[in-house]
């Protein structure tokens, strides 16, 4: 495999790890101050997170290279608000996007077909992230108030 696009993925499978951590944190967050069903999102949130690295393994596996994992950086514990939740995860989700765009690039440039197809399945799931926090945001927008907060929370607890 191409040096450039292996490393890359090698890095992208820390990032999902360290993705995964955040919402976690976000999670425990959550629960602590009275969003039960935010909490449970978030936590399944990590769970996609950790199987999206553990996608990368598997593919840098079957193709015979190497997994190197790193040191995971530190995430944030505090949060100030409920509303930042899920204005943080959808920065956080941009920034994934750009280094999903990315790989996808890098391997399409190295003529890595098989790598840019496998990695065309993370830019679909990309523009799905973003709309499911985006629209999550649009409807706490409309209803900033407790009330409004009171239902997403429970509605966040339905998640699939
Ligand atoms: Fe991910
Ligand atoms: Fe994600």
């Amino acid at each position: 495999m191409n040096k450039e696009l292996l490393e890359l993925v090698q890095d992208q499978i820390n990032f999902e790890l360290e993705s995964a951590y955040l919402y976690l944190s976000m999670s425990t967050w959550a629960v602590d101050n009275g969003y039960p069903g935010t909490g449970l999102w978030m936590e399944k949130q990590a769970h996609e997170e950790t199987e999206h690295a553990l996608k990368m393994t598997h593919y840098l596996q079957e193709v015979n290279q190497r997994v190197l994992l790193k040191p995971i950086n530190g995430v944030p514990t505090e949060f100030p608000g409920f509303m930042d939740l899920f204005k943080l995860s959808l920065e956080h989700e941009q920034k994934v996007t750009a280094r999903i765009n990315h790989i996808y690039e890098t391997a399409l440039n190295a003529k890595e077909h098989a790598a840019a197809n496998f990695y065309a399945w993370f830019v679909k799931e990309q523009v799905e992230e973003e709309a499911i926090l985006h629209d999550i945001i649009t409807r706490l927008d409309k209803v900033p108030t407790p009330i409004g907060i009171m239902m997403m929370d429970d509605r966040l607890r339905n998640r699939a």
